[in-house]
């Protein structure tokens, strides 16, 4: 696996492309979703060692649907739990869609995990059925790291991680 990511191109939108296929290779035919979850934080944290401070999922409580509670993730120690609304990942999970922050101390309700965070993107992540399953959240300690090209890159990657088979 390691010899594969040094491989990756060094194009940010082809190194998501290749990132989607070696990361759809790997979760195919398992039927853990801890597993499936695991393994893109981890892939796609060593892809983009630079940039990515924080990579991880907050999954949709089964027992308390409006609530958050964090999942696998890769990076310092991150809050457990965050309700619906509340931060970048509860207004994600609001809106159902995907949410860039240059500057997350300009975010208003924006929670600290760790002080180091200075920009985020946070991708909404559904079943098959279109039901949100849980968000995926990526910090990083520079400002202004995430553009359209890594929202559309993990949006395709997020797309595949409970639909292929
Ligand atoms: N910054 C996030 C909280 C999660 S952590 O950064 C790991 C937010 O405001 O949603």
């Amino acid at each position: 696996m390691a010899e594969a990511q040094l491989q990756l191109p060094a194009d940010k939108a082809e190194r998501y492309a290749a990132l989607r296929v070696e990361i759809a290779a790997v979760i195919a035919g398992e039927t853990s979703l801890t597993a499936r979850y695991a393994t893109t934080a981890s892939m796609l944290t060593h892809a983009f060692p630079d940039t990515y401070f924080w990579c991880g999922f907050y999954l949709v409580d089964p027992l308390k649907p409006r609530e958050l509670v964090v999942g696998p993730y890769q990076g310092t120690l991150g809050c457990l739990r965050i309700p619906f609304g509340k931060g970048v990942c509860g207004a994600a999970a609001e809106t159902r869609e995907t949410i860039i922050v240059p500057d997350v101390h300009a975010f208003p309700g924006h929670i600290v995990c760790d002080s180091r965070s200075n920009s985020e993107i946070v991708v909404p992540v559904f079943d098959r059925d279109r039901a949100l399953a849980g968000v995926l959240d990526v910090d990083s300690t520079s400002f202004s790291s995430f553009d359209d090209i890594d929202a559309r890159g993990l949006e395709a990657i997020c797309a595949d991680l409970l639909t292929i088979p």
